[in-house]
């Protein structure tokens, strides 16, 4: 289906170098040699042999058998879409990032959602986190705001995702479930790291299996920082909000469109950006003075805790519209490279845990996905942003860079030179200066205890069908698992949750009702009193 792609932006217009010019003129090889026949192989007589002197031959079955790169590691399986970020007001008053200054400016954007489990092939409609992965290509370089629909994740510290996404992905031995999360090692995992159990609830409600992209919400998950011209920093909590509102699927639906139309979420993507039904999303922060880090009954650095609206509003700050497919699913959507660690002045990281892993992990599985230290080169990733930089060579590199590449330099011939020690010069990423202080220790925080309070608190927050349906999500998931002994240290853990839905579930996978000890229940409602009873992303 190819309609007419109407939006221009300075992203699209950058893409024109790199289209292929004249698809319908004569074929060449590489080399630009025309062919005069791509149907037959150059033999002997009638019958053969064929000849190795077939060059034109040989370059094409070559480079059809290196057609295929890795698929990511997770989040394998996405869709993606170009469009545009609009602030409503400016920010500078808490950033100085230039794509959030003056309202109304436009910052063409990037997007791509995912699911996060299953291989590129794989269904759309099953239940799992989605990613929402968004590169602004701002004026002060590229920016990436990699998000996921659920605002909380399963573990606290990136040692844990390796062992994560080991339970998660198929076994290893049959290469079952492809594509959901009904198996032992993901329940045996999450059952022995209580951390999981808050995300664990989103995962089982209907968040899960969402009708659409276009319904869905996107959340950063980590406390990041926002920096103001002078040095100031501001805790930011980052929302996207549908437009369409929130809307899922129900189970029997979901399970019905992954087996009647694999495609059904990219499909319903592309087809409603081709007639022209642009997908909107408005983006809120929630804003914390630094001084207020230690005012709230959880740590802000936790990544399984979110920061309920009851205490601290969501404030919209701007919209974002996609209205332009991708040509080509390969060059653009799988070769779309996002990093966290992609950040522009105006905004920082913190000293979330799981974060800090994340700003090394992307680039380093990047470095093979993408083959080399040169994607960032690639149509998609390339900033509109000016690009100078003195490395060199490397597979796949591009660029001519004429001239001498280090520096200092005295000879010059080419080495871009930093702009000097000027503080906080316009454009220029100044590392928000925090002072760091302690002792080197391999130990979780104590502030990260508490692995119940926020999990009862959504569990208090849904409506009495929203917990029919959670309640169904674990006794379907868990009921699949074969080892009773998970089964029954799962429903263990949901007892710190809610008392009636372990029951529940207990039941219904026919495993010994759990009891609840009196501490149990203490721990189940500690914190809770000043969170109100309803969880933050309620539209
Ligand atoms: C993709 C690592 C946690 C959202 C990926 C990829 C890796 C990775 C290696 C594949 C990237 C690629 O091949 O280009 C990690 C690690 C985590 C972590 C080490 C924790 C320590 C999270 C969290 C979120 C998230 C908490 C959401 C807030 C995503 C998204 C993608 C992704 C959206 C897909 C990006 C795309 O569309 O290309 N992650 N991840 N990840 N991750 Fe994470």
């Amino acid at each position: 289906q190819t309609e007419p792609q109407t939006q221009r932006d300075a992203k699209d217009a950058a893409l024109d170098a790199v289209r292929a010019t004249d698809p319908d003129g004569p074929l060449t090889t590489d080399q630009g040699v025309r062919v005069d026949d791509t149907d037959n192989s150059l033999a002997v007589g009638d019958r053969g042999p064929t000849l190795l002197e077939d060059f034109q031959l040989r370059e094409k079955l070559t480079h059809f058998d290196h057609e295929r790169i890795p698929e990511r590691v997770v989040h394998a399986r996405g869709a993606g879409a170009y469009g545009f970020f609009e602030p409503y007001e400016s920010l500078a008053e808490f950033t100085c990032a230039d794509f959030l200054q003056q309202a109304g400016r436009r910052t063409p954007v990037f997007v791509r959602f995912s699911t996060v489990q299953g291989p590129r092939g794989s269904a759309d409609t099953v239940r799992d986190v989605r990613g929402f992965a968004t590169k602004f290509y701002t004026r002060h370089g590229n920016y990436d705001l990699v998000g996921n629909n659920m605002p909380v994740f399963f573990i606290q510290d990136a040692v844990k995702f390796p062992d994560f996404v080991h339970a998660v992905k198929p076994e290893p031995q049959n290469e079952i479930p492809t594509g959901a999360s009904a198996h032992d090692t993901f329940w045996d995992f999450c059952s022995l790291q209580p951390e999981s159990t808050h995300m664990l609830m989103w995962l089982m409600s209907d968040r899960a299996i969402p009708r659409s992209f276009r319904m869905m919400q996107g959340f950063g998950v980590h406390t990041f920082r926002l920096v103001d011209r002078t040095g100031r920093g501001t805790f930011v909590k980052f929302h996207w909000k549908p437009v369409l509102g929130v809307c899922s699927q129900v189970w029997d639906e979901a399970q019905l469109t992954a087996g009647r139309d694999p495609d059904f979420h990219r499909r319903d993507l592309w087809e409603a950006i081709a007639a022209g039904d642009f997908p909107e999303y408005e983006l809120g922060v929630q804003l914390i003075p630094e001084e207020d880090e230690f005012a709230f009954p959880f740590d802000l650095l936790d990544p399984t805790k979110l920061v309920p609206e009851e205490l601290v509003p969501v404030r919209p700050v701007g919209r974002m519209v996609l209205d332009r497919n991708p040509q080509n699913f390969f060059a653009e959507t799988e070769q779309a490279a996002f990093h966290t660690a992609n950040v522009v002045p105006g905004i920082d990281f913190t000293n979330d845990p799981l974060l800090q892993g994340r700003n090394f992990s992307y680039l380093d599985t990047q470095l093979i996905r993408l083959g080399g230290p040169n994607f960032a080169q690639l149509p998609v990733n390339r900033p509109l942003a000016e690009v100078r930089v003195n490395h060199r060579d490397g597979y796949g590199q591009q660029v001519v860079h004429p001239g001498t590449s280090y520096a200092p330099n005295s000879l010059g011939g080419g080495c871009p030179a930093t702009m000097g020690g000027g503080q906080l010069a316009e454009g220029v990423f100044q590392h928000y200066q925090q002072r760091i202080d302690g002792a080197a220790i391999r130990r979780r925080s104590p502030s990260f205890d508490d692995h119940y309070s926020q999990a009862a608190l959504f569990w208090r927050s849904m409506a009495d069908w929203e917990q029919r349906h959670i309640t169904a999500g674990f006794a379907f998931e868990l009921g699949k698992v074969e080892d009773q002994e998970v089964r029954r240290r799962m429903v263990g853990n949901l007892v710190h949750v809610d008392p009636g839905l372990a029951a529940e579930v207990a039941r219904r996978i026919g495993v010994p009702e759990p009891e609840a000890a009196p501490a149990d229940r203490a721990t189940a409602s500690a914190g809770n009193d000043v969170a109100g009873p309803r969880v933050s992303p309620a539209l």
